[in-house]
């Protein structure tokens, strides 16, 4: 009944014939009878649903919105969790049945494939690779853990005086997973994905500006054979949705329904509040939280500059630097360090930024208005003004109306030292800055707190051995970019500041949905 991992292929975007045919698939309105709604919405802004590659995505975002907010219903915070609790003992109890619906969810997710990267481009704003990236990683997902269930099944301890002892995994009962908007369907589904294999009943938040991919999934996980109740989604545009849902007691003494854990995916901050909330629930609430980090790329003296400008263009400005991977300060040795700003400059220089349906887009725009306004504020600090050195150019029919879009162009600020950095700016802004010992500089960072990815480019062996033994981040990578984890591969996951761990992706990942049972049988 378990599935063999493998991982998802691709779509290569260099073959020209590939980029044609999705040219076709981006310029019209999908086949499938959840976007007949928007049809008629996309007239009323006169934009046609046949000619959509010429269209402004913010204007394709906005009437996405619109729709979400009609799928939207008021929750029941009462039914939520007594239709999760009735739906969980068959779930719970049939191993081989939650194996079949995840197996045929990754079925859906290829089915649906150009369904699903119009969702990621025209309602998440993400570019052709990266939309691609988010869906193979949303499939690897259900490929890894419906692989690793298998490590899981009832396991024979050792036997004491004519005693048989068993150890038994089973669900711990309803979590609420509450998902970020820059992954919505590779960290919804991940999350999902392993409440269920694992037996859990789900009840969950997609992020307020990507809920039409969270129904689409919803619809999705339906057709592969998902019993009603086992997942219930919670949308609306309100933050304060997820307080509500957190703060909510279900009944147990009644209905014997509660919270059994929660696994969250967003800011330091607020992991900190959730984590605030499941203090007041009667029992102990698991909480598995994967937040944020500022991370850094250093590189020394024996660093390949080419190597180094290409992985940290990669991992500071794709996705228009929404990661929480994303190098956000590169740290480079001082007797490298002029040559490695100019080569920089000069790449950043050819940096496309312009919306994401487009096949030459690099760097999108950010998500909306809020986070540009955030970002701005940042950038137009004294502080940080005084250091911006340089800015890539934002496609020029943008340039000129800044108030019409959310773009922040790819920013280069060059600082003293990292202990000047003390937030994460998820957007493409990069910090660089000299040193002289690597030592300070690991000290730095353990002193800010964060400790998600490291990347470290050298050719001394001795040194990145020694960094990354040292070095208190959850990820390090050696010669090469900093984010695109592969599940299986890369488990990802931070640690202090960053998260509670386990690793997503990684093989102690279901263990944190599961109770362990000892059976000991006197024989
Ligand atoms: N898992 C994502 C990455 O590695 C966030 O970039």
């Amino acid at each position: 009944i378990f599935a063999n991992r493998k991982n998802s292929p691709g779509i290569d975007l260099a073959d020209c014939n590939q980029q044609s045919h999705l040219d076709q698939v981006l310029n019209r309105l999908p086949k499938h009878d959840f976007f007949q709604p928007l049809d008629q919405w996309l007239n009323e802004q006169n934009i046609s649903a046949n000619n959509l590659l010429d269209a402004n995505q913010q204007q394709i975002q906005q009437v996405c919105a619109q729709y979400a907010k009609r799928l939207a219903k008021e929750s029941d915070y009462a039914k939520l969790f007594v239709t999760a609790e009735q739906a969980q003992l068959p779930w719970r109890n049939h191993l081989a049945k939650r194996v079949e619906v995840i197996q045929k969810l990754a079925e859906q997710l290829i089915l649906q494939q150009h369904n699903l990267l119009f969702l990621l481009i025209y309602e998440a704003g993400k570019n052709r690779q990266d939309a691609l990236n988010e869906w193979r990683e949303a499939l690897d997902f259900c490929y890894y853990y419906s692989e690793q269930i298998k490590h899981f099944y009832p396991r024979e301890l050792e036997h004491t005086a004519g005693e048989n002892n068993t150890l038994y995994y089973q669900a711990k009962g309803t979590f609420v997973c509450i998902s970020p908007w820059n992954f919505p369907l590779a960290i919804f589904l991940g999350q999902i994905v392993a409440a269920l294999i694992t037996g859990n009943t789900v009840i969950a938040k997609p992020a307020h500006n990507t809920q039409l991919i969270g129904h689409f999934c919803q619809i999705l996980l339906e057709q592969a054979g998902l019993p009603h109740g086992v997942l219930q989604l919670v949308t609306g545009s309100s933050k304060a949705l997820a307080e509500k849902l957190l703060n909510y007691q279900p009944n147990y003494h009644d209905k014997g329904c509660y919270l059994a854990g929660v696994c969250f995916t967003g800011s330091n901050h607020s992991a900190k509040t959730i984590q605030q909330q499941l203090h007041s629930h009667p029992h102990t609430v698991k909480l598995i939280a994967e937040t944020g980090g500022i991370n850094i790329m250093l590189a020394d003296a024996s660093a390949l500059l080419e190597q180094v400008i290409r992985d940290v263009i990669e991992s500071a400005f794709a996705s228009a630097g929404q990661r929480c991977s994303a190098t956000r300060v590169l740290v480079v040795h001082q007797s490298i360090y002029s040559e490695v700003k100019n080569k920089l400059i000069q790449a950043m220089a050819e940096l496309t930024v312009d919306e994401p349906q487009l096949q030459t887009t690099d760097v999108t725009a950010l998500i909306d208005q809020s986070a540009k306004d955030s970002v701005e504020q940042y950038l137009n600090s004294d502080f940080i003004s005084a250091r911006i050195i340089y800015q890539s150019k934002i496609a020029s029919r943008f340039a000129q109306q800044t108030a019409n879009h959310n773009f922040v162009p790819p920013t280069l600020i060059e600082i003293e030292q990292i202990s000047q950095i003390q937030q994460e700016v998820f957007a493409p802004v990069l910090h660089i800055c000299a040193y002289q010992n690597h030592h300070m500089v690991l000290k730095q960072l353990q002193n800010i707190g964060y400790g998600l990815t490291m990347a470290v480019h050298t050719r001394n062996q001795h040194l990145w051995q020694q960094i990354a033994k040292d070095v208190q981040v959850g990820n390090v990578y050696i010669n090469r970019n900093q984010v695109g984890a592969v599940v299986g591969c890369q488990a990802f996951g931070g640690m202090n500041l960053s998260g509670t761990g386990p690793k997503a992706g990684g093989p102690n990942y279901l263990a944190a949905f599961l109770n362990e049972k000892l059976v000991c049988e006197n024989t």
